[in-house]
């Protein structure tokens, strides 16, 4: 009998429910919520309520789409954690009441192991590449910046990870600061394409091992402009898209520069990405050169798999059920990736 997984994804601002049949993706529903661009980032509490307004919804048209019954559903898998304490309640407890309604046994996922197993949806009709393991995951997203040894679809273990800010945090502040707009990752990405990387450097950080940081590069970006202000009011406005050329390099040599020393330290060749970040079009890009020059086999998520979304929950969820995982009715959501 086939296992018909259904992902439920509320960690931060997207609710999202997703079902896959065999690893096979039958659907992948996914509500961005819009209430928070007012405030330029994320509000908690406005993330919470607009979850409990998607998620009956979310999961009808998602098990809709997929063409099934909720009977039809083998197990929930569900994110526990990392993420915002109140997003996250509302899929934990969505999950468990639907496991309870339905007599389904429900499997708890880690946020960052669905974005780092993305690459394993499948879909009817795509290549449906898949690295092999071992390999490297280099996730970057609003909340994390790592990079990460994936042995098996269920151990992994991070060799690197930011000491400050996420990368994508960096992109969304200096964004925020510069008045592109919210979520500044796109804004900085689209601008950044019309630009000179060349034209401008930003300062960058001298840190041992596999770690990142990335604050000291959102100062000195903000302190720059803010002394070319001073002289020239219109500084920003006639050089934005250096700037964000300029910047968006920045970031991603940074990026770049461990992540070649984690391949060059393991000698793994396998190399993905993840996470929201992983839209970036230059990174995408510098992942592909790089890999070609270093005889790397890179896989690269769809856009569409890259932000927050059930389908990477829902595959991340059918591997533990595979293992014979199964989580017990008492389990709470947690915050931090350390109380995982
Ligand atoms: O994985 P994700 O959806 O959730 C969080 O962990 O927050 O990532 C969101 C992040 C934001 O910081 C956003 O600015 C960034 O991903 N992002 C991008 C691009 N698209 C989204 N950053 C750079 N370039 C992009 N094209």
């Amino acid at each position: 009998m086939a296992d018909i997984i259904l992902g439920i994804e509320s960690s931060c601002d997207d609710t999202s429910a997703a079902v896959i049949r065999d690893g096979y993706l039958l659907s992948n529903v996914i509500a961005s919520q819009q209430v928070h661009k007012d405030f330029g980032g994320v509000v908690p509490e406005l993330a919470s309520r607009a979850h409990e307004a998607n998620i009956v919804p979310v999961v009808s048209q998602a098990l809709s789409r997929a063409g099934i019954t909720p009977a039809d559903l083998t197990a929930i898998a569900f994110t526990r954690g990392p993420g915002l304490l109140g997003s996250l309640l509302v899929g934990t407890s969505f999950a468990k009441a639907l496991g309870v309604a339905l007599d389904k046994p429900i499997v708890m996922v880690n946020h960052l192991q669905g974005h780092i197993l993305a690459n394993f949806i499948k879909q009817e009709g795509a290549e449906n590449r898949q690295p092999s393991f071992p390999y490297l995951c280099l996730l970057v997203s609003g909340g994390n910046s790592q990079i990460v040894r994936v042995d098996s679809p269920l151990e992994f273990e991070i060799l690197g990870q930011t000491i400050d800010d996420a990368v994508g945090e960096a992109f969304d502040k200096c964004a925020k600061m510069m008045g592109l707009g919210y979520p500044g990752g796109p804004v900085i990405d689209r601008l950044a394409k019309l630009g000179d990387p060349t034209r401008f450097t930003f300062a960058k950080p001298h840190i041992p091992g596999l770690d990142y940081s990335f604050s000291g590069v959102k100062t000195s970006l903000l302190y720059f402009v803010r002394d070319e202000m001073a002289k020239d009011p219109e500084f920003m406005e006639k050089n934005k898209e250096d700037i964000c050329a300029s910047f968006q390099k920045t970031l991603i040599d940074i990026l770049m520069d461990k992540l070649v020393k984690a391949a060059r330290q393991t000698g793994i060749r396998e190399i993905t990405i993840g996470g929201g970040v992983s839209a970036n079009s230059g990174l995408r890009q510098r992942i592909l050169e790089e890999g070609k020059r270093r005889r790397w086999n890179t896989y690269l998520p769809e856009f569409k798999f890259t932000t927050d979304n059930a389908a990477m929950i829902a595959i991340a969820g059918y591997f533990h059920y595979l293992a014979g995982e199964r989580t017990a009715l008492d389990v709470a959501p947690v915050s931090r990736m350390s109380d995982f």
